[in-house]
């Protein structure tokens, strides 16, 4: 079930250019896996939509890249800080799949540590833009990694159950080669929660607001 609740700061640690903030998990339920939190940006007005990358005792963690304020913000706390967490909200993964593969790119690798736990490690393969990005594939068991030029759909092979996350146009690539691939999109969002239809997407033609339907998806968005 969903809760709000203002968690402690355990550490913020770098992961080639990302940030892994761990917090101590208090009554907050780490959900399952492709499941978003809403995490307080201190200092600006609304919070920011993240996935939750690893589930430890007694802790949740989240890997972010600072592209802009609400996420610079985030990135950086410090340990003891207090942040509010709102989670977790929307679908996540179908675990339900007998060859699981995770297809990832960039920053879209953050919920896979703990999908990969609750899939008891299947094969992924990673993207990233440089090897410095590609060190947060250390944080995913049993993965190949491509850095660009080379593309994560070189490496698909059919008659796998696709999981994938990462930038659209990765994302559309990959539904081409697996149409029944489930797909985690994104959207900016302002509530987590349906309330504003700040996140409405088309999906096969009609509009639906991602929080709620998704982020999590099996048709192309
Ligand atoms: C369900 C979900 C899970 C996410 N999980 C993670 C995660 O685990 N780690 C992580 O680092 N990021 C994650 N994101 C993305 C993250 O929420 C955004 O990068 C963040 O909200 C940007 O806020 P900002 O103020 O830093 O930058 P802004 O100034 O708001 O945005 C910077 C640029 O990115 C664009 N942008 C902002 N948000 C999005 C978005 N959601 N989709 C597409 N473009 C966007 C803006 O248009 C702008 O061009 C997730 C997003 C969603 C919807
Ligand atoms: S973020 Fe408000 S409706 Fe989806």
């Amino acid at each position: 079930m969903r809760r709000r609740s203002q968690l402690r700061v355990v550490a913020n640690e770098a992961v080639g250019p990302y940030s892994l903030i761990r917090v101590e998990r208090g009554d907050i339920d780490p959900g399952v896996p492709g499941q978003f939190f809403m995490l307080e940006a201190p200092g600006r007005v609304l919070p920011r939509p993240m996935s939750l990358c690893q589930a430890p005792a007694g802790e949740l963690a989240f890997l972010l890249e600072a592209i802009g304020p609400g996420t610079r913000a985030i990135a950086a706390v410090e340990p003891g800080d207090e942040i509010h967490v709102f989670g977790p909200l929307g679908n996540g993964f179908r675990l339900d799949v007998e060859k699981p593969l995770l297809v990832g790119g960039g920053i879209g690798v953050a919920p896979f540590p703990y999908l990969s736990e609750q899939l008891n490690g299947p094969p992924a393969i990673l993207g990233f833009r440089s090897d410095w990005h590609a060190e947060a594939a250390a944080l995913v068991p049993n993965a190949e990694v491509v850095v660009e030029p080379t593309l994560v759909t070189e490496l698909l092979i059919e008659g796998q159950d696709v999981l994938a996350c990462g930038p659209e146009p990765m994302l559309e690539a990959v539904h081409k080669i697996a149409p029944k691939a489930q797909l985690a999109w994104e959207a900016p969002m302002a509530c987590g929660y349906g309330a504003c239809y700040g996140c409405s997407v088309e999906v096969d033609g009609v509009l639906q607001r991602l929080c709620v339907a998704g982020p999590v998806l099996e048709e192309a968005a």
